[in-house]
């Protein structure tokens, strides 16, 4: 869930670039993000993070059930930029939103936000409504282009926050030998007995979810697969860029290319004057 990232990691992105979801959400799958190419400064504009899947396929639940899946997201939007205030949201955009509930990382963080778990079915694709920063208010911040890091997340983990593998994933043996017994349990799932050829037996329990794809007297290797792989979903990270444009190089840019167009007519204009006087003064 996006708040163990907030529980476990200062920053939701390591030194290398990777968004910490994907520790624990191992399987990968696309993430996209549309944000404008410029924003003015003190302006509210749409980040847009879309998280695709199927919508019909269903994941194994904490009970070993069967259930659709939810998503999840972090944008880490550049230095000073945040979360509209909701007096700032145009009624348009708002309705875009919707419900949804944005959780900055930390008190100074607020660049940082965090969405979901959401219902997949009505939030794959996920509106963030932002605010940019004004550099003539603060003077940490400038005028310029920034990257815009975001990553969305569809489905159950593989790792809880302890280390301890969730049932949505596979589950390896962790002994050479011969599966001697396969004992259905009551509240779903296996215990699976590997005798080694010497040494003891090693017993693994698998937890209700994954489908067991051995039977008694399969000779197995460690880390061969006990199970199938039930996981549908997973993790992914985009990266984009947004300019934050200075109004006054706009009206600079303006200006001057007003100024070229009216030189250029003057120019012509001066032109067709002589070629008047060049007429008047030929002769024959
Ligand atoms: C579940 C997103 C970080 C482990 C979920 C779900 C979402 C999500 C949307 C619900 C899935 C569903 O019910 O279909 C995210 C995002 C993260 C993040 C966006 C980063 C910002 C982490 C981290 C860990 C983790 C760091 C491990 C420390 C899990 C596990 C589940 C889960 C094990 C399944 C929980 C259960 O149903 O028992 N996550 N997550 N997640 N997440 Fe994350």
């Amino acid at each position: 869930y996006p708040f163990w990232a907030q529980e476990n990691y200062e920053s939701p992105r390591e030194a290398t670039g990777r968004i910490v979801c994907a520790n624990c959400h191992l399987a990968e799958k696309p993430t996209e993000v549309e944000v404008p190419q410029a924003v003015l400064p003190d302006s509210v504009f749409k980040a847009l993070v879309k998280i695709p899947y199927d919508l019909d396929t269903q994941q194994v639940l904490g009970d070993g059930s069967r259930g659709g899946l939810n998503v999840g997201a972090v944008m880490i939007l550049p230095d000073g930029f945040k979360i509209a205030p909701p007096d700032r949201i145009p009624e348009e955009l708002q309705e875009e939103v919707g419900n949804t509930y944005f959780l900055p990382y930390s008190e100074d963080q607020q660049n940082i936000v965090l969405v979901g778990p959401l219902p997949g079915e009505q939030y794959q694709e996920i509106v963030f409504p932002v605010l940019s920063p004004d550099p003539s208010q603060d003077k940490a911040i400038n005028f310029g282009k920034y990257s815009v890091h975001v990553g969305g997340n569809r489905g159950r983990g593989q790792l809880y926050p302890t280390g301890q593998s969730s049932n949505n994933t596979v589950v390896n043996a962790k002994a050479t030998g011969t599966i001697t017994s396969v004992q259905p349990l009551e509240a779903g799932g296996y215990e699976v007995t590997i005798q080694p050829d010497d040494g003891e037996a090693v017993v693994q329990s698998i937890p209700a979810g994954p489908e067991l794809i051995v039977s008694q007297w399969h000779a197995i290797k460690t880390g061969e697969a006990l199970t199938n792989n039930p996981n549908v979903g997973g993790f992914g990270q985009v990266d984009t860029e947004i300019v934050l444009q200075s109004p006054n190089r706009i009206k600079g840019l303006l200006a001057f290319l007003a100024a070229v167009t009216i030189s250029q007519i003057m120019l012509v204009l001066k032109k067709k004057q002589i070629e008047k006087v060049q007429e008047a003064e030929m002769s024959f």
